[in-house]
């Protein structure tokens, strides 16, 4: 594609945050420190946690790049960034998250393959670029159309970057057509994060993002766009990202026999805590109050789908009673979930204040706006990729020097 080119080694790697724990190097997979999740609503760029299967592309020429349109349309297109940028700009407040998120929890449980993610595989910003409902119309696809007259029924999206999965060929995924011709589905082809230009990390100069879907089907460095009868057949699509039952392992495994994963579940993870938690009394921002330890809990809570957060638990004695976390995502607006008021594809924040006695474990766990909440055991959701581990978070507070 001329402006943009996906280089076949790691020499050409963009500078990033000392303080991004790094996963893998080559490619680069990185997350920040969970505490920095919860110090923003809307997570800075340079900690948000980068996922990549190959070396980052580079923009030669921005004013030769074009995205080819091209498939089951009567005529193949070219959009330049000029002609997107025509097009009325849309800012989504949404999280991403990677379905491999809290997959090291998972592997502790039965291993499982797939870079090791703690907790920080997610992240909240404002996208802002045009919508593709919009760009689709301009190439002459109406608003919510689920099937093209020459039988195109999903949107894939292909990008310039080299995968080492995809044989050295550049990575892919795709929509249903009905979801990418929706405006409420808020698809974009977006070119900034956070009120700047994309970075070259997150897919500058132009990526899709797909609103409460897994990370995955939010291709960066968008390369080309094909209208297709059938959903994209890319390895990321048909080899991975997909949800298997406990029983399936790399022996028995029969790829497709499963869907691509689409919407997250409902999640929540504790952030101002690490999964064993010393404290010692009168250290650190840990208060005293007549014995007992006065500890913050924070975290994230968020669904899939456009479903809010109805809920977020908190257990301080390992899930045998509750209380309920106050949500919000705006200061001085309310959080109330699905309400106009919400940005709806964006994480809550969560906090309550507690004070415990002594050693102990303390959980969370969130409900939808559905009613679903997430699965109590890791073993009954383990995967053998280790994906969408949402089972309650539970995190070991040791006080003093109790040995329990
Ligand atoms: N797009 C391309 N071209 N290459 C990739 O490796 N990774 C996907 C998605 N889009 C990927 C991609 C995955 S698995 C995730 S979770 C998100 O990008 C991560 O986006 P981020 O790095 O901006 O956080």
């Amino acid at each position: 594609m001329p402006g943009l080119s996906g280089p076949s080694d790691y020499s050409l790697e963009p500078p990033r945050h000392p303080c991004l724990q790094i996963n893998a190097k080559e490619p680069f997979n990185a997350e920040p420190p969970r505490s920095d999740l919860v110090s923003s609503y809307v997570t800075p760029v340079e900690l948000f946690f980068k996922r990549n299967h190959g070396p980052i592309p580079v923009v030669d020429d921005i004013k030769r790049y074009c995205v080819d349109i091209c498939g089951l349309i009567e005529t193949p297109t070219k959009l330049y960034m000029r002609d997107v940028r025509m097009l009325p700009k849309y800012n989504v407040t949404a999280t991403l998250q990677c379905a491999g998120n809290r997959r090291t929890a998972m592997s502790k449980t039965r291993e499982v393959r797939g870079v090791g993610w703690d907790v920080s595989a997610i992240g909240n910003a404002v996208w802002g670029g045009a919508k593709l409902a919009d760009v689709l119309e301009l190439i002459g696809i109406p608003k919510l159309t689920s099937s093209t007259r020459s039988g195109g029924k999903h949107i894939e999206f292909v990008s310039i970057d080299k995968c080492k999965e995809e044989n050295g060929g550049p990575y892919k995924a795709s929509i249903p057509l009905s979801q990418a011709t929706n405006p409420e589905a808020d698809v974009l082809l977006a070119y900034e994060m956070n009120g700047e230009p994309l970075n070259r990390d997150h897919g500058y100069p132009l990526r899709v993002i797909v609103p409460g879907v897994i990370g995955a089907r939010s291709v960066k460095w968008l390369d080309s766009i094909n209208i297709i009868a059938e959903e994209c057949q890319g390895f990321f699509m048909q080899k991975d990202y997909k949800m298997f039952p406990p029983s399936v392992d790399w022996d028995n495994i029969n790829w497709n026999t499963r869907k691509p994963q689409m919407d997250f579940p409902v999640q929540s993870v504790i952030c101002s805590l690490e999964d064993v938690q010393p404290i010692k009394p009168g250290k650190v921002c840990f208060l005293c109050d007549h014995g007992f330890i006065i500890v913050t809990i924070s975290g994230y809570a968020v669904a899939g789908g456009d479903r809010g957060i109805e809920r977020v638990d908190i257990s301080i004695d390992g899930g045998k009673t509750w209380m309920e976390a106050t949500r919000f995502q705006k200061t001085g607006i309310p959080y109330i979930a699905d309400h106009i008021s919400s940005d709806k594809w964006a994480w809550v924040l969560f906090e309550i204040i507690v004070n415990i006695p002594h050693t102990t474990e303390i959980v969370a766990k969130a409900v939808d706006s559905a009613a679903n909440v997430q699965p109590e055991r890791v073993q009954d959701i383990w995967n053998l990729r280790g994906i969408l581990n949402t089972s309650w978070h539970r995190v070991h507070v040791r006080v003093g020097h109790s040995n329990m």
